[in-house]
């Protein structure tokens, strides 16, 4: 059995990340398949009263999250720079996808940089990460929410996250469905306002059903 990722994320707002550790996955999988640990810069910080930010050299609007505050903060969990990936998210990074949180899923041990204000001062990108991952071509305010969706994107990849459901084995860019999209799902009533769930779901024919699916995701895959 493979022991538990310990996935560390370095915030300015750990209390973001309670909810998340009480939902599924995330709740089924910490301690023995997910090791999270939340670290605030502001608790290591060389510098006085907490400060972690400084102005921009060459001006400009906004504080840039100061190197000597993000560099203290791995020096005093790992004592140096880690023999990991240590993945700093910004919105320059390698675009995320179910690709990289597989291949991020599969590691011992994994580091997360979150920023805020104007983001990190550029020598944390270049000297202190390996990595530089965004969620998507959009800023968000800060580098929470793009840690959250990572931690809940590589907790329901871990053994026991999701129980006996076996939906994420055959569920979106999954291998079951060729990388594609997944399809459809209804529930009951059958009929709804006149809107009819499609009959070969209420045939029994498992064949046929299997079938249905697989031409779905292709379609949706291609459009
Ligand atoms: C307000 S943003 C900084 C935006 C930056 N000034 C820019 O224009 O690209 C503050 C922080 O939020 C995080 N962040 C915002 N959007 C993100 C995204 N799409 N992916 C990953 N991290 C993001 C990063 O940690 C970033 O440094």
């Amino acid at each position: 059995m493979r022991s538990p990722l310990q996935l560390d994320v370095f915030t300015l707002v750990p209390h973001a990340f309670a909810w998340l550790c009480e939902q599924r996955p995330v709740a089924s999988v910490l301690g023995d398949g997910l090791d999270l640990r939340l670290f605030n810069y502001r608790e290591t910080t060389p510098l006085r009263a907490g400060q972690i930010d400084d102005s921009p050299y060459g001006g400009g609007a906004g504080m840039v999250l100061r190197v000597d505050a993000v560099a203290a903060a791995l020096d005093a969990v790992y004592g140096g720079r880690p023999d990991h990936r240590v993945v700093a998210l910004t919105p320059q990074g390698r675009q995320l996808d179910q690709r990289l949180v597989e291949e991020l899923a599969a590691e011992e041990r994994l580091t997360l940089l979150s920023a805020r204000f104007e983001g990190f001062d550029e020598r944390v990108v270049e000297h202190l990460a390996t990595d530089e991952i965004s969620i998507g071509p959009y800023v968000l305010s800060g580098g929470e929410i793009p840690a959250l969706a990572l931690v809940d994107a590589i907790a329901r990849l871990l053994p026991g996250a999701l129980g006996s459901d076996e939906s994420a084995r055959e569920e979106s860019f999954s291998e079951a469905l060729d990388g594609g999209l997944e399809y459809p799902h209804y529930t009951r009533p059958a009929e709804f306002r006149g809107w009819r769930v499609p009959e070969v779901l209420l045939s029994g024919n498992h064949a046929l059903i299997d079938g249905w699916r697989r031409e779905q995701s292709r379609a949706r895959s291609a459009r």
